[in-house]
Parts: structure tokens; sequence; C-alpha cells
């Protein structure tokens, strides 16, 4: 939430954080601004320019003489105070002089505003963190570094913040607590943002910050210390992302060119980590030795949103498959529940962008209870990724669109490997392994031909669009993919959708069944497809209007509801891998009729990472 960059260095500073907030857009777009120094002026006065909305906007308002020698910019996802110019990012101290971008939530500002305010400072936004620069201000005499130091003491909350000062040229002080902030190391130039894609194209050289660390950068170098004050030395990482992969390519949106290449990230996924000779999964990050993973009592599921679906996925196939019990549950209700962790519980977080508020702090929690936590990740490098004792990076590639597609898939193929890996440990016969695995191996091309239902998919949205409520319901391994069809047409289309387990129904949401509400079935080829076929039939005979996913071939049901969506047949373990795919692609298409902002819904940021 919140996107921040930073530069110093000899090109065009303006135009650089423009572009740089344009990759980071995803992280909020409510308003944006940037801050240039100007070194040189008779006034020495910081450039600042903000507006409301998107980047576009921002452009737009930009003075064609707006340049300097080193600024920050930010584009805002809004917590504290309305959607306005004042509310924008950077904000400056009573002088002017110093400007502050910030990504996270200061708890105690009111407290130290009330204390601002009593020694002459006037502000002007509803914001939380215009306390940070007028309380750098409060400390400022002559360094930055030590303003800032002495200024973030007194924070209470998460930060991010990139700083900087009109009177000290190309210097940028970031501070980290909570909030993601990354420095990219260039030659002669150096960058400072809250994640990668901001700087890939100029850099793949990156520090990741921790918590509690400050830096400070110039054109040509950075040093970053810890709380105590101590220098710290870190690993330059080098990031692997082409550039061409955080473009759109000839996609209308990034939620389309994400969705139509789950083939290859599926495979990416999975790629070198079936042991074929033995049937099993190798996945080296778990660092776990053989007999701690043969010990496995339980498995626990931490996530959010999609994530947390994949969990869901993961948890059932755990049990189902591999026999050991397992549950998915969501960070944000675990981390406040003071849950009673087992000494033989083994548990994961599940998180595409590693950074989600929620995933993060239920998981240091858990870990400080004694568990080993293992990471299911995309970004690497990312603060879940560091800070969990192993784990499984998916590798999709950077997922650009909020709405996430391509990870989920990815996420699911985590959970089908590390399920092949402990089940070949306990009762699962290499023969099932052979089948299972290479069922794995045929994922991307189940996936590849069920996106060839695209056009048919596209025909159904134009159908239903104008419907304003939806039911998605699924049994067993499918009820996950139930939640996820439902979760992806709300946050894109902004249609109500409810997902519910199929064998729910007659509990409560049938009564919300009419011709008007379409209900949208999984129905599988295994042991509850006789019962979600009753279940159409309950609704059918109440008028409701029946969309199905189902197996190609399955004429019974194709002749029982209204429109039906094929998928190849397969093992129907593997279901949720294809039949998440007509739902991803119906959710994106009922938004494009209605005109929706695909890649940036409403209210919603790509990384949540405040509470
Ligand atoms: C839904 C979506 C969100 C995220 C959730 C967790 O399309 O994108 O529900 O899944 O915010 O995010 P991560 O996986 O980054 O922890």
């Amino acid at each position: 939430m919140c996107g921040i960059i930073g530069y110093s260095g000899p090109r065009k500073t303006s135009p650089l954080l423009l572009e740089g907030l344009r990759r980071l857009e995803y992280r909020g777009y409510d308003s944006a601004g940037i801050a240039v120094g100007r070194e040189g002026r008779s006034d020495n006065s910081l450039g600042i320019v903000k507006a409301v909305g998107k980047i576009a906007a921002l452009k737009a308002a930009m003075p064609a003489d707006l340049d300097g020698a080193w600024g920050i910019g930010h584009t805002r996802w809004a917590t504290h105070g309305g959607v306005t110019l004042a509310n924008a990012h950077p904000h400056t101290d009573c002088s002017g002089k110093i400007a502050v971008v910030h990504n996270g939530i200061i708890e105690n500002h009111m407290s130290l505003k009330a204390m601002l305010e009593k020694k002459g400072c006037v502000f002007v936004s509803e914001t939380d963190t215009e306390v940070i620069p007028q309380l750098i201000a409060h400390y400022y005499k002559g360094n930055l570094l030590e303003a800032v130091r002495a200024a973030v003491q007194s924070l209470r909350g998460t930060y991010g913040i990139a700083c900087i000062h009109a009177d000290e040229p190309g210097r940028i002080v970031g501070a980290r607590n909570g909030s993601p902030l990354v420095v990219g190391v260039g030659a002669g130039e150096m960058f400072l943002a809250s994640d990668v894609t901001a700087m890939v194209a100029y850099t793949n050289k990156v520090v990741y910050l921790n918590d509690g660390e400050i830096v400070d950068i110039t054109q040509d170098s950075y040093s970053i210390i810890d709380r105590d004050e101590n220098r710290v030395d870190k690993k330059v990482d080098e990031v692997t992302w082409e550039l061409g992969s955080i473009e759109k390519g000839d996609f209308p949106c990034y939620m389309e060119k994400e969705i139509f290449e789950q083939p290859e990230s599926i495979a990416r996924a999975i790629s070198g980590r079936l042991d074929v000779e033995n049937s099993t999964a190798k996945l080296g990050g778990l660092n776990l030795e053989r007999r701690h993973l043969s010990g496995i009592g339980r498995v626990r599921i931490i996530a959010a949103g999609t994530s947390w679906h994949a969990g869901l996925v993961g948890a059932h196939l755990l049990e189902h498959v591999a026999r050991i019990p397992a549950q998915s549950e969501l960070a944000s209700e675990i981390r406040y529940r003071n849950p009673v962790v087992e000494r033989d519980s083994l548990w994961f977080t599940v998180s595409q962008s590693g950074e989600t508020a929620d995933s993060l702090y239920a998981m240091r929690e858990i870990q400080r209870k004694g568990a080993t936590v293992l990471g299911i990740c995309n970004v690497v490098g990312s603060t879940i990724a560091r800070e969990s004792d192993g784990g499984i990076y998916v590798h999709s590639g950077p997922e650009i669109a909020v709405a996430s597609t391509k990870a989920f898939t990815s996420q699911l193929a985590a959970f089908y490997l590390f399920t092949l890996l402990v089940a070949r440990m306990k009762d699962m016969s290499r023969d099932e392994g052979i089948s299972f695995l290479s069922t794995l191996q045929s994922v991307p091309d189940l996936v590849r031909r069920t996106l060839a239902q695209r056009d048919k998919v596209q025909a159904m949205a134009k159908k239903y669009h104008k419907a304003k409520d939806f039911l998605f319901l699924g049994r067993g391994i499918l009820y996950p993919i139930a939640l996820e069809g439902a979760l992806k047409l709300k946050e894109i289309s902004y249609i109500h959708a409810e997902g519910c387990s199929a064998g729910e129904m007659k509990h409560g949401p049938i009564a919300l069944v009419s011709p008007e509400v379409p209900s949208v079935f999984l129905v599988s080829d295994d042991y509850l497809r006789e019962k979600t076929i009753s279940n159409i039939r309950e609704i059918k005979a109440r008028g409701g209007p029946v969309i199905a996913v189902g197996v190609e071939g399955d004429d019974e049901t194709k002749s029982l509801v209204d429109d039906f969506i094929p998928v190849p047949k397969s093992d129907s373990r593997f279901y949720p891998f294809t039949m998440v795919i007509p739902l991803q692609l119906f959710a994106y298409f009922c938004a494009l009729e209605l005109g929706r902002d695909v890649d940036q819904p409403r209210n919603l940021a790509k990384s949540v990472t405040v509470e």
C-alpha cells in the first residue's frame, strides 16, 4: 500500500520519479506527488507537485520546468484523511525545506501533533504522515540523518519513509519499520523504493532494509545503520526480473496478460522440483531435515484473500492425499487470537507480495511461540520470504494487476509439490506418486486447453454482467475455488457475489435464489458430483439461472444448466487449477463489460501493508 520512490543521480529527476510512480501505481492510486531538490536557486526551495487521482493526473499537473538533482515521490492509498490535494504526499515541515513520503500508519500521531502544535507548528493536512517532517524539523540541526534518527525514536506504528532537505543536495534518508524499503544501487546513482519494480529499469542490484534500519543515500553511496546506531554491511542482491515482465506487452491490461501467462507461470513453479526417479518432489528451500518432515503432526496455513484460498486448497489436499491434518486460517484473525502452537505443527505463510501486514505479523507471532514457519511467496527478497524459516518461491514473475490470478495457481503448485513430498514419506506408494507427479506435470497443458474457452466465457459475461448478485458454489477441494470466483468478481466488477459450499446452500444462501440471481457451480467428476448435481436441481426448481464449470463430456450437467464451460478431464484432485480459469475470465470480462478499471479497481491496492 502506497508506493515510494527516491532518486539521487545525474538523470532528469522528475521524469524518472514519474516513471517509477507509474510502475508503483498498483500499490495505491488515490493521489500522487513528488518533491525535488533544486540546488542553486536563490532560496534553495524544494519543487513540489501533487495531484488527486492517478499518475496521469500528476503528469498533467507537472510544470515543464520542474526538475532537480534529487527527489522523492509517492502514490497514495488513503488511510488517514480523505482523498484531497492537501492530504497527498510529499508532506513538508513549516519551513517547506523538509519533505517526506511515507507508507504505513503512525499510531501516536495525535499526541505528537499536539506536542508539535504547542511548539508553534501549523498542520495543513489530516494525515498521520505530516507529523514526520514536523518532527524531523524539530530535531534538525544541519544534519538530516541525525534528525531522522532522533525523530523515528518517537514514532509508534509502521513506516517506510524517504526524506529530503532542500539544503542537503543529493541526500535522501530512508527509514523502515514494518513497511518495505529497498535501496537500488546504480553506477553513480542511487534509488530508494517501496519495491523493486520502481527501479528495475535502471538497476538490478538491490539491498533490502530490515525493520529499525535507517539508510543515508547520496548519488554515489549508501550507508545503513540499525536501531543501536551500529553500521550494517548488507549483501547486495541481484534481481532477475526482466523489464519486459513488468510491461503489458500486446495485452490491453495486466490482468488479461497474467491470466494467459498461467501455463508458463505454473510450469516455472514446478520446474526442477520433480524427482521423477523417486516419484516425489524436491524442495530445497524448506531448510528442513527429512526427520522433521516425516514427523509433522499438523500443517497450519496463514494468509489473506486469494492466498488464503490457495491455503484452503492446500489444507484439503494435505489431509486428503498426505493424511496430515491441516487448516488454512485468516492471518488477520489468528494474529489476535493467541493460537495454540503444537510442537509438531509445521506452519506456512502464503503471500504473493510477501509484505501483507496481517500475514507478516501473524507469522512473527507464531515464530515467537517457537514454531517453524515456511513462506510460500512470489516476490523474492520480500519481508515474509526473508523472515520465514525457509519456504517455496512460486516464481510467477511480477504480478501487477491488483486482482491476483497467476500467483494463485502457482501457490497451488507449491502445495501440490509439498503434498507429494510428504505423502511419499508416508503412505503414498511409488505408483500413486508417479500418477500424482505426472498429472502435476500436465497441469500447464490442462490450463492452456482451458484458456481456449476464452470466447465462450466472454459471451457468457455479455449475457450475465447486468446481474446484481451471484452465488458461487462448490464442494470439497472446489469449495475454495467458489470463494475465489466470488472474490474475483467482487473485486474487479463490483458485482456482489457470495462464495459458498454447495452443501451449505440449503442452510441459508438458497433464500437469495431468484431468476435475477445466477449461480455458478463447480462440478467435479468425483464422489461429490451427484451431490452437487442435486444442488443444481434445487436451484433450477426455484427458477435460478445456473452456469456450470464442469468436466468435458459431462452431458448430464450440461443439459441441466443454462450455460456450461468445460475443462479437460483429469485426476479430480487437480481441478482447482483448471476450474479457477473460467472464473478468472468471467470476472475479467464482466468488469470489461461494465467499463471498470480492471487492473486498478476502486478502493483496493495490491499489497496491503497496513492492518
Ligand atoms: C485478491 C487479492 C488479495 C490478496 C491479499 C493477500 O485478488 O489480490 O485478496 O490475495 O491481499 O495478498 P498477498 O498474497 O500479497 O499476501
